[in-house]
């Protein structure tokens, strides 16, 4: 069983008038369940698009996306998948717990003292055990995403579906939820697909890069990351970080970054 085909995906925006944007071309992509695959590329090359065509937060202009086996519209209804997107998405007049709950909440399952349970367990592990009553907006933007990564834990998904979830935080809030992210994949079996601008984020993470260019967006290279499974990783910890092995794969990454086209997308004039 697979978490994700993406088979032949496009996406086409129309531009008002003229050709339009094709933000992703002829988009191939299989995660296995328990896989962590990292999407990288530069600004616009359709990263976020192609996460929001898995989500079903969009649909393909041609070919197909299916979600353990199911199409993508069948897998949200499903609550298939956990999200943590660039944007925190919050509600600003819930309580952080309360935010963190709400997924159990409408899942309708657990009852209310074993989901306080819980989200005091997720608080405890984003690091934001004291802030469990304060509003979003009383939260500095990495703590808010936390918030947002907590919520998108609350159901033990069997997929993770993050876009740039550590964008916002320092270097070593950054590498503890890395390590973090790891230890949650050893013991759920949770598969990720996983927005970076970080190779080396992306490298620590990953059991494959997939790398990507844009106009139009398409990938351009995938290369796999041998370096352990992720409770291996996880106990490693600084020592990979320091391994020859792992530096040996950020080159490659940075090599098949640079030979695709890398330039920015341009404004379209
Ligand atoms: N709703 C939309 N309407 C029109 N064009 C869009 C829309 N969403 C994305 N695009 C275009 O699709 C392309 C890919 O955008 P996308 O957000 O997927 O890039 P990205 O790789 O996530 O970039 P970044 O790293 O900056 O987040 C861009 O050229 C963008 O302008
Ligand atoms: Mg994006």
């Amino acid at each position: 069983m697979t978490a994700v085909v993406v088979s032949g995906a496009g996406r086409v925006f129309d531009g008002g008038s003229g050709a339009g944007t094709v933000a992703l071309a002829d988009v191939d992509l299989t995660v296995g369940e328990g896989e962590l695959v990292s999407l990288i590329g530069p600004s616009g090359c359709g990263k976020s698009t192609l996460l929001r065509l898995i989500a079903d937060l969009d649909a393909p202009t041609s070919g197909s996306v299916t979600v353990f086996g199911k199409p993508a519209d069948r897998a949200r209804e499903d609550q298939d998948y956990g999200i943590a997107f660039q944007q925190a998405g919050l509600l600003p007049w819930r309580s952080v717990r309360a935010n963190v709950e709400l997924p159990l909440q409408l899942r309708g399952r657990a009852g209310r003292a074993e989901r306080a349970a819980r989200a005091a367990e997720l608080l405890a592990l984003v690091g934001l055990a004291d802030f469990a009553d304060h509003r979003p907006d009383q939260l500095s933007g990495g703590m808010q995403q936390r918030v947002a990564i907590a919520r998108a834990l609350a159901r033990s998904p069997r997929l993770l579906l993050m876009d740039e979830p550590f964008g916002a935080l320092d270097e070593m809030t950054r590498e503890r939820l890395q390590d973090e992210l790891l230890r949650i994949r050893a013991s759920t079996g949770a598969a990720v697909v996983f927005v970076t601008h970080s190779i080396a984020e992306a490298v620590y993470l990953s059991d494959r890069v997939v790398v990507m260019s844009p106009r139009p967006g398409r990938v351009v290279a995938t290369l796999d990351v041998p370096l352990g499974g992720p409770a291996d990783r996880a106990a490693r910890g600084i020592e990979l970080r320091e391994d020859p092995a792992y530096f040996e794969r950020v080159s490659a990454v940075r090599e098949a970054l640079h030979s695709g086209d890398t330039a920015p997308d341009r404004v379209p004039s």
